[in-house]
């Protein structure tokens, strides 16, 4: 059932181009508008929403992270995003105007399950994004995304992750579609690139051995340090997560521009640090100032593990490890970025000699608060 690899969490990361595809199949017509019918939240109702709110955990958490710069972007509404083990605890404001969105990969995480019990307490309409067909958290939201990963059995979320971010910028395209704001270019090209993105994350797949070659490489290190600005900080984060999960090593996950306030202190001989570097495309001042973060660390000692768009050569003279990821636009880069990732903390695991499917005191789903 593995289908010829070693662990699930291999298959699972390979599956990921055709769990994408899957996402996005029937829910861009040809004319490249958005048809959600699943989203039983009428346009009138969407049009009326002044604030979304998403609740989610650990990678779930995570892609709600990245959901809220494009809902931001592409929308113009205000979006938060709240880990929902605090979210019921602060008494937080919510009014039938705001739209709640829950992120679960398993559908039956109670901590998500009780903040969405909350928000519909005070009257929010709740969209689940979930990827297990009739759990409890869409059953009891007002709407659902699924998300098509196909059943998710290691411990380490993967492919379900790319689907929910698939889903949040569906989403958020067609907040901006119903509600008519900012629905320019830029948002046409959006949907183009996302229907051709699952051969990108196949192209990635096929390039991973050298990230497996560097990740057997560092199985004695004690510690590892992932910085990102803008999506790609939730990307370190979400890298960060996994290599704790996986590796048993400490991991942390900071923004770029939090180094000089503190983290930097932390750089010492040989540590290594993967990067996650904005396309110098687009938003090219993030890119910048992110070459600057490598040269300022790797001048203290830092072992620079670079994750950075093919072509992109100012950041060749600070790497001392240079993984290529194909050029996406910037909202859209989580979703190449994000794999070898993946990958990296697999090969440590395996390295270091630990269950990558089942790590150790950790459920696949979390039905405890
Ligand atoms: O089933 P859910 O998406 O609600 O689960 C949320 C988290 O428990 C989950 O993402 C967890 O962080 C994973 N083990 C991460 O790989």
């Amino acid at each position: 059932e593995k289908g010829g690899y070693d662990y699930f969490m291999l298959k699972e990361i390979a599956e990921q181009p055709k769990a994408v595809a899957d996402t996005l199949l029937g829910r861009i017509d040809d004319s490249g508008s958005l048809t959600l019918d699943e989203v039983r939240i009428s346009a009138a109702e969407l049009r009326e929403v002044d604030k979304v709110v998403i609740i989610a955990c650990g990678t779930a958490f995570h892609a709600g992270l990245i959901a809220k710069y494009a809902i931001e972007h592409w929308t113009r509404i205000p979006c938060e995003v709240e880990l929902a083990s605090e979210f019921r605890y602060r008494d937080p404001i919510l009014d039938p105007r705001t739209l709640v969105i829950a992120i679960s990969q398993s559908g039956e995480t109670m901590d998500t399950l009780m903040a969405l019990r909350h928000a519909r307490e005070q009257g929010s309409k709740v969209l689940a994004i979930c990827n297990t067909n009739g759990s409890t958290i869409p059953r009891e939201s007002d709407a659902v995304l699924y998300t098509h990963a196909g059943p998710e059995v290691a411990v380490a979320s993967t492919k379900a992750f790319l689907t929910q971010l698939v889903a949040c910028y569906l989403v958020a395209l067609y907040l901006g579609q119903v509600r008519g704001t900012k629905w320019g270019d830029e948002i046409d090209a959006v949907i183009r690139d996302l229907s051709q993105i699952s051969g990108e994350v196949e192209r990635v797949l096929e390039t991973m051995e050298p990230v497996r070659a560097l990740a057997r490489t560092l199985a004695s290190k004690n510690t590892v340090l992932f910085l990102g600005r803008h999506v790609g900080y939730p990307v370190a984060l979400e890298g960060a997560l996994k290599l704790k999960e996986l590796a048993y090593m400490h991991a942390e996950g900071f923004a770029a521009g939090e180094l000089k306030h503190g983290p930097i202190a932390l750089i010492e001989e040989d540590l290594p640090v993967v990067v996650v570097v904005p396309s110098p495309r687009g938003r090219s001042v993030l890119h910048d100032k992110i070459v600057s973060n490598i040269q300022e660390i790797r001048a203290r000692g830092a072992r620079t593990i670079v994750i950075a768009e093919e072509g992109d050569e100012t950041v060749v003279p600070y790497a001392d490890h240079l993984i290529r990821i194909p050029a996406t636009p910037t909202l859209l880069q989580p979703l190449v970025a994000t794999v070898p990732l993946q990958v990296f903390a697999c090969e440590l695991a395996t390295a270091r000699g630990n269950e990558v499917d089942q790590p150790r005191n950790l459920a696949k789903s979390v039905t405890v608060e």
